[in-house]
């Protein structure tokens, strides 16, 4: 089999990589660079491999490397932002902090002649997300591509098959990414794209059923379409011997919880427990204001309601998570750097009482997750949910949480929501909300002063979440939406629209 190494240095983006590579029907296999050495490459038959970014400065000793070995393989090597550099670094090309502070999001890209760019005209846009630059070329290399803040955004070095981009080609901003890492992947390292993605369902079925077969699943469910999948998947596995808890920790949309309750139930037949735990959740978290503080309570109280319900049922033998391969990225269990902890992979305790964690999508992307869901048959509307994160409405009540600041966004929020969906909109955004900010600001309501909250509305479109755009919605959606939270719901005065990308924000404020 065609496969191709992403060595990871540590990048946010490094499985956005791995998953353009394997759109293109071939596969590729992600690795700490910490845990492979040069000999790797022929024993396993890669066909190429490619460096990804990371947060480090090669100049740095104490920064990410691999073996020099690696760049006289023979292989081709593509270096992507942090790995163009150290691939510069390492042929003894200079590296430095950028005189203008780097280049960050969309920015103009000018190419030459190369195979790389192939079917990329001379200026296109790309993704720029860099501090250091490369500021002398090794020798034996020649500048690929340019932008106005960035002599040498591309290098090669065609006789060793080295190349570099200091772009990001994986992520959906840089309009011919695909075509560079087409290129690289078929003309240069010769790859076939005779690789198709598995039957999932089938295979994790299969898989859990022989692991856990006779033996008792406790599965943490919240409804959000990754829990979902894994308590269908699981369901079909082993049935009865799955039981799902969904616990209502009182952070939940308006109506969400019993809309969980009566799908699962009801519909599926799965063996389901609804926790209502607001009173002790809402406790824990009085007068915590810090984001994550509040996300650590919130993973440990989630744990504890757990091991209460499995200590009810008897022996369990494994706690079951809906955790898939971004959460595991951004939870900084890769070398990422932590951008933010996820309770279902953050915050457990170590003295957790089960005997192991059994996490069925731990190594998959959201679309073929939802290709699980679907190959199940979860309904559509569940499956294209948009995502909700687990703390809930925890983190979109800035400062502290009260049952008043969560009763005002819940409300505010569903007529957010309502309007979006029923606007008839070409491409709803990917996801939308509300946030309760703790700003009060004055107003006047008939004769009346007030002095009310600050409400903030988000919506972003986005392929994966990594990266998003700040969605245009239409100012008469925007204007009936601000009027009817500012009349139906007593106590938010004002009405802000969020109009931040990522990055350099998050979607979620908190
Ligand atoms: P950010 O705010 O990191 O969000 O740009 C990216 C996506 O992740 C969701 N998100 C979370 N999901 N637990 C979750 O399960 C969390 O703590 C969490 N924080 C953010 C967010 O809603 C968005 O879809």
């Amino acid at each position: 089999m065609e496969k191709i190494l992403v060595l990871d240095f540590g990048g946010q983006y490094d499985q956005l990589i791995a998953r353009r590579v394997r759109e293109l029907h071939v596969y590729a296999e992600i690795r700490p660079y910490s845990s492979f050495s040069p000999s790797d490459i022929q024993k396993e038959g890669y066909r190429g491999v490619i460096f990804t970014g990371g947060p480090n400065s090669v100049y740095d000793p104490s920064s990410p490397r691999c073996g020099a070995s690696v760049l006289d393989s023979g292989v081709p090597v593509l270096g992507i932002c942090y790995g163009a550099q150290l691939i510069a670094f390492m042929c003894g090309g200079e590296v430095a902090a950028a005189e203008n502070g780097g280049e960050y999001g969309r920015t103009l890209l000018k190419t030459e002649e190369h195979a790389l760019f192939r079917d990329v005209p001379a200026e296109s846009v790309c993704w720029m997300s860099h501090t250091d630059r490369i500021r002398a070329l090794p020798p034996g290399f020649r500048i690929t591509a340019s932008t106005d803040h960035c002599p040498c955004a591309a290098l090669c070095c065609d006789g060793r098959k080295l190349y570099g981009v200091q772009f990001h080609p994986e992520v959906a901003h840089t309009q011919y990414g695909s075509t560079v890492i087409r290129n690289f992947l078929f003309d240069i390292c010769g790859c076939s794209g005779d690789w198709n993605a598995p039957d999932h369902a089938g295979e994790l079925i299969e898989r859990y059923r022989s692991r856990l077969s006779g033996r008792k699943v406790l599965l943490a469910l919240s409804g959000g379409v990754d829990s979902s999948v894994a308590a269908l998947l699981l369901h079909r596995a082993i049935g009865r011997d799955l039981t799902c808890v969904f616990v209502d920790h009182g952070l939940l949309r308006k109506d969400e919880g019993d809309l969980v309750e009566n799908t699962f139930r009801r519909s599926f037949g799965v063996n389901l427990i609804r926790v209502n735990a607001e009173d002790r959740f809402l406790q824990k978290l009085a007068g915590v204001t810090e984001p994550e503080r509040k996300r650590k309570i919130i993973g440990e109280e989630f744990i504890r309601v757990f091991e209460e319900e499995a200590k009810k049922l008897g022996h369990i033998h494994a706690l079951a998570q809906g955790t898939i391969y971004p959460d595991v990225i951004e939870s900084g269990k890769g070398p990422s750097a932590v951008i933010k902890s996820h309770h279902n992979v953050g915050g457990l305790p170590d003295r957790i009482a089960f005997d192991e964690i059994v996490e069925p999508l731990r190594d998959l992307f959201k679309d073929e997750v939802r290709g699980v869901g679907e190959t199940l048959g979860l309904p559509r509307e569940l499956l294209r949910r948009q995502p909700f994160p687990g703390p809930g409405l925890a983190v979109r009540v800035i400062g502290e949480i009260t049952r008043e600041k969560l009763s005002l966004l819940r409300e505010a929020d569903a007529i957010f929501r309502e309007e979006v969906d029923g606007a008839g909109l070409d491409r709803a955004p990917d996801q939308y909300f509300a946030v309760l900010t703790d700003t009060r600001s004055v107003g006047v309501m008939g004769d009346a002063g007030t002095y009310g909250f600050t409400l903030a509305l988000r919506a972003v479109t986005t392929d994966d979440f990594m990266t998003a755009e700040w969605t245009k919605l239409p100012y008469d959606l925007l204007e009936r939406v601000s009027g009817r939270i500012t009349n139906e719901v007593p106590g938010i005065s004002r009405v802000v629209y969020d109009i931040s990308s990522k990055p350099p924000a998050t979607v979620e404020w908190e």
